[in-house]
């Protein structure tokens, strides 16, 4: 056997996992197996990722045809068939005039993309002191430099310098008296006024974007108040400011609707995505950007000059775009995101369930997303360590940040699927 000693894993505590690996060698449908062929559920998508269930033969030999016609063009100055295809499904898919697409290979990837059209955009405008970014405490929005100042979580930016300069953080949207509920909580709207209070503070003139995830993912699953995000934009329309919705999570599906952006009723003037775009086979972000924006930031620049000095080596991989394009047909032939919304009501109901387990001290979910908080013991994050670890020896693959769970099934679950799943955390969340 290779050895084990030269693969450092990501956001993972290297030197236990190394004395008890928790290692998958197989997928496929709502499933994975170990190393020991034991079948184990897949409660969170893979990572939010594999919306249609793993290996859908279609994507693997859509992405297989691709490699064989065209492996790889440049993306500068070039451009191949499918990436134009894959935009225009996009635009399709995407709400109001959210139709012009910049293509990434991840969702950090789309954020700092998305920052930096934000300030290209009020640049062209003459408007280029516009340079802060608001967001919020427990959001997440990748790794990079960008993506990491945004994020509200300490251990994401502690060690790394000071990042971006001039970034807000707007308060969460946990609110004591919306604790146990499924869907927006009545209590909290007037947290999205922390938004003013910055306008008040610093000027409007000095903002560019407002930056939330929908619903705050990666960090518990954080649903919004009911209305919270049409507040946001209010303000965002009042003052100028770019109202980014990060949906690399909730985009494709999640929850009920094909963005997060349709669920709500609010429009955004960019959406970031990633993750359920090519159903995980195949690393791809992209941004989507309102017409206008586009049209400024073109018209700012003489003709024949590159509107947009940013791009990557593989913006555009014909073969993502191709993974791309087959997840967005069997999304539209299998009306996936109409059955997620059906099954969803179930989900939350078996979910909710399990709120007089002793050790579980909250519970939120909306669409396919659900958050479970364990009632932490005095290290912070254990109690969480230990669910993920027993929940997998009882069969079941799902996400923890700190002491919370986070479930995510595949939006082609059907309700056996949700069964398994909650059955083991009822079995097993009592031990803890
Ligand atoms: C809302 C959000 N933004 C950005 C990212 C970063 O995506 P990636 O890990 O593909 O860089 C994530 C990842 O979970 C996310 O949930």
């Amino acid at each position: 056997m290779p050895s084990r000693d030269h693969y450092w894993l990501p956001f993972t505590p290297n030197r236990s996992f190394a004395k008890q690996p928790q290692i998958l060698v197989r997928a496929e449908g709502l499933r994975y197996w170990n190393e020991q062929g034991d079948e184990l559920l897949d409660g969170c998508s893979g990572l939010f990722c594999s919306a249609l269930g793993h290996a859908r033969p279609e994507i693997g030999e859509a992405m297989a045809a691709q490699y064989r016609q065209l492996d790889f063009s440049p993306p500068f100055r070039f451009a191949q068939p499918a990436a134009f295809e894959l935009a225009d499904d996009l635009a399709q898919a995407l709400p109001g005039d959210l139709d012009r697409i910049f293509f990434v290979n991840s969702g950090s990837e789309a954020v700092d993309t998305a920052l930096k059209i934000a300030l290209r955009y009020h640049h062209a405008r003459g408007d280029g002191e516009r340079q802060r970014f608001v967001t919020r405490d427990r959001g997440y929005h990748g790794v990079n430099f960008g993506g990491v100042s945004l994020s509200g979580m300490g251990n994401n930016r502690e060690f790394f310098g000071p990042g971006l300069p001039g970034v807000l953080h707007k308060r969460n949207t946990l609110v004591e008296a919306n604790r146990f509920t499924a869907g927006e909580g009545e209590h909290g709207v007037e947290l999205a006024d922390d938004l003013l209070g910055f306008v008040e503070a610093h000027g409007a003139e000095s903002i560019a974007a407002c930056v939330v995830e929908p619903i705050a993912g990666s960090t518990g699953i954080l649903v919004p108040p009911r209305g919270y995000l049409s507040r946001l934009r209010e303000i965002c329309d009042e003052h100028g400011i770019l109202l980014i919705f990060d949906e690399v999570i909730t985009g494709f599906g999640r929850t009920g609707k094909a963005f997060a952006a349709d669920t709500f009723g609010v429009l955004p003037d960019i959406i970031t995505v990633a993750k359920a775009l090519t159903n995980g086979a195949i690393p791809m972000g992209a941004v989507a950007v309102r017409r206008g924006i586009y049209e400024t930031i073109a018209k700012s620049t003489p003709e024949g000059g590159i509107e947009f000095f940013h791009g990557y080596t593989y913006s555009a991989h014909p073969v993502a775009c191709a993974a791309g394009l087959a997840t967005l047909k069997i999304f539209r032939e299998e009306s996936t995101f109409e059955r997620a919304a059906e099954l969803a009501p179930y989900f939350l109901e078996r979910v909710f369930e399990l709120e007089d387990i002793p050790q579980v001290v909250d519970i939120r979910g909306f669409g396919l997303l659900a958050g479970i908080d364990l009632d932490p013991t005095e290290v912070m994050g254990e109690r969480g360590s230990k669910a993920l670890e027993r929940l997998f020896a009882s069969g079941l693959v799902i996400r923890v940040t700190n002491d919370t769970l986070i479930l995510a099934p595949a939006l082609v679950s059907d309700r056996e699927h949700i069964d398994g799943i909650v059955d083991r955390l009822r079995a097993t969340l009592p031990t803890l």
